[in-house]
């Protein structure tokens, strides 16, 4: 496994793959890795990928000021052990002085998909993910990119964004990996106590009692995204930042009857700001 720390070795090392005809997988992460990241990599390798790489960089330019950003959980040896235990070809560990050296201003703007949901109460958030994912595939110049359903409005920014720059890359979005309990796998997850762990709980609660609904023949778009509120609204120690309907593949809200629809839904449980969505179709 090669571990490639500035742009410049990771550029030559993307050169050298592309001459030898490799595919080449991106699957970019903030590391402290997951199930849901590994799941990735294999996602990536399922769509032909012979030279998978995983990248890691804490990104500042997406938390808001007052932010996780200081605190957001690290562990870069036993995240190296992992992907070498994953056979990934290279990990791409960037510093913050490499990705924005002195004099940086240069960002990438996608704005309607941006600029709601998560982006309403983080107005720069998305330009951060954006940037930086822009930045990721100028380096590793892959052929895929593979991004988790976890992040669902994350994952349309990027589509968004890689359909209007022509990066000429296919974005793949990958499943929610869910541990035992039904909570989506977050890196955020280790802010929890063990009480708030079981409160986190209500997400996974709400989504599956709006699926039993829509799979019991209910289509009402309120109706659904009313089941999935009300399980957040119902635990004391959530606060409940939004609960939507949308549509799957636009974003766009959605209302009366519905063939398919998103909910998306955000919280805080004490330190954690929480985020998880199912779609129903
Ligand atoms: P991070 O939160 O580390 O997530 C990296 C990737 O893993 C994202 O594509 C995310 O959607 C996916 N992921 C996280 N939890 C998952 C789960 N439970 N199931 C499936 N996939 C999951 O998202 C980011 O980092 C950053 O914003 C990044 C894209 C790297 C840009 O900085």
């Amino acid at each position: 496994m090669d571990i490639l720390r500035t742009p410049e070795r990771m550029r030559e090392w993307a050169d050298a793959r592309r001459a030898a005809r490799n595919r080449i997988g991106l699957v970019p992460t903030m590391g402290y890795l997951h199930g849901g990241h590994l799941s990735l990599l294999n996602v990536a390798a399922d769509c032909g990928c012979d030279a998978i790489v995983a990248s890691i960089f804490v990104n500042p330019a997406q938390f808001s000021p007052g932010g996780d950003y200081e605190k957001y959980p690290r562990d870069e040896k036993n995240d190296l052990a992992m992907l070498e235990n994953a056979k990934v070809s290279a990990v791409y560990l960037p510093s913050v002085r490499d990705m924005y050296p002195d004099l940086y201003q240069t960002y990438v703007e996608v704005r309607k998909v941006s600029q709601e949901l998560c982006g309403d109460q983080r107005p720069d958030h998305f330009r951060g993910v954006a940037t930086v994912v822009a930045k990721l595939f100028m380096a590793v110049k892959p052929h895929v990119a593979v991004f988790g359903e976890k992040d669902y409005q994350q994952l349309a920014v990027l589509r968004a964004m890689a359909r209007d720059l022509d990066f000429g890359i296919e974005i793949i979005g990958a499943p929610i990996v869910r541990e035992q309990d039904g909570l989506a796998m977050s890196s955020r997850n280790v802010y929890l106590n063990e009480e708030q762990r079981v409160a986190a709980r209500c997400f996974s609660r709400g989504l599956f009692r709006a699926k039993d609904l829509f799979d019991a023949g209910v289509r009402n778009a309120e109706t659904l995204v009313a089941t999935a509120r009300q399980a957040i609204e119902e635990e004391s120690l959530a606060a409940l930042e939004y609960a939507e309907g949308r549509d799957p593949v636009t974003l766009k809200p959605l209302c009366g009857a519905v063939d398919a629809i998103t909910i998306l839904v955000a919280a805080n449980i004490g330190p954690a700001r929480l985020i998880d969505n199912i779609t129903l179709k």
